[in-house]
């Protein structure tokens, strides 16, 4: 049987307790993690675990100071080529890894481990929370934690004892994602069917309100992801790639 009540009930948590999550634990959660899938297991990632406080402060400023970039743990899941680069190098091994094929792979394999992570920890009953930050300012993420080449900031998961009342999110319904065989796009009706549920919420209506918008879209087109914000950080980062050392 699945776990309906469990799967469904999980939430992101942007509110931690002061206490610092135990390193030894958060080592096992990590060492468990580690047997999630990944690309000709090869382990395309490395893992920074901040809990100092000087450096979580720089390190909050380049997440523009979100709630939940205050957690006392940050943990920064990076796409890795330089490890198994090097380790080719010192084995008589010719490595091609510095191109973007190389770095998908990366980034897939550092973000299912993400994953996987905090299935783990939010199991044994942390709070976490992505912040997807991590790509807006990766050089200077980079510089903070000391990454040589080949290896990109790709997610950050805050991490923490949650300090915050429980509310789940909502989720589309299933007919907005799930094709049968092929895709067969929705027609119009179909697709603002799915998203009625979402824009009739009152927390949605109220969002909508205090930015001084008329539908909820223009909150996520005009206010969270505008365009300019997605383009000057989509240039930041592929030019960041390209200087360390990922052709594009
Ligand atoms: C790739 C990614 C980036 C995210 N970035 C942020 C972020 O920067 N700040 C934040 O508060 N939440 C962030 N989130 C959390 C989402 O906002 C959250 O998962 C979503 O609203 C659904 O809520 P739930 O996880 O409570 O179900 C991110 C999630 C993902 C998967």
């Amino acid at each position: 049987m699945l776990d309906e009540k469990y799967y469904k009930t999980r939430r992101t948590i942007r509110r931690y307790k002061p206490q610092t999550p135990d390193a030894q634990l958060i080592d096992k959660m990590l060492e468990l993690a580690s047997h999630a899938p990944t690309t000709g297991n090869m382990q395309l990632y490395s893992v920074i675990v901040t809990t100092e406080k000087e450096l979580l402060d720089k390190l909050a400023i380049l997440h523009f100071k979100q709630p939940a970039s205050l957690a006392p743990m940050l943990v920064t899941f990076c796409a890795d080529f330089n490890r198994t680069t090097r380790w080719a190098e010192l084995s008589d091994a010719n490595p091609g890894f510095g191109n973007f094929q190389s770095f998908i792979a990366a980034m897939l394999d550092a973000t299912i481990l993400a994953q996987e992570f905090v299935n783990i920890a939010e199991h044994e009953g942390l709070g976490c929370c992505y912040l997807g930050t991590t790509t807006y300012n990766a050089p200077d993420i980079a510089s903070v934690l000391g990454l040589p080449s080949l290896v990109v900031p790709v997610v950050t998961i805050a991490v923490g004892y949650p300090d915050e009342e429980w509310h789940t999110s909502d989720r589309l319904p299933l007919e907005s994602f799930r094709y049968k065989e092929t895709y067969t796009p929705l027609t119009d009706d179909q697709l603002l069917a799915c998203y009625r549920h979402r824009e009739e919420l009152p927390e949605n209506q109220q969002f909508v309100a205090d930015n001084n918008k008329t539908t909820l879209a223009q909150v996520f087109t005009d206010i969270r992801y505008p365009r300019n914000n997605n383009e000057q950080f989509s240039t930041i980062f592929k030019d960041f790639l390209i200087k360390n050392g990922f052709s594009l």
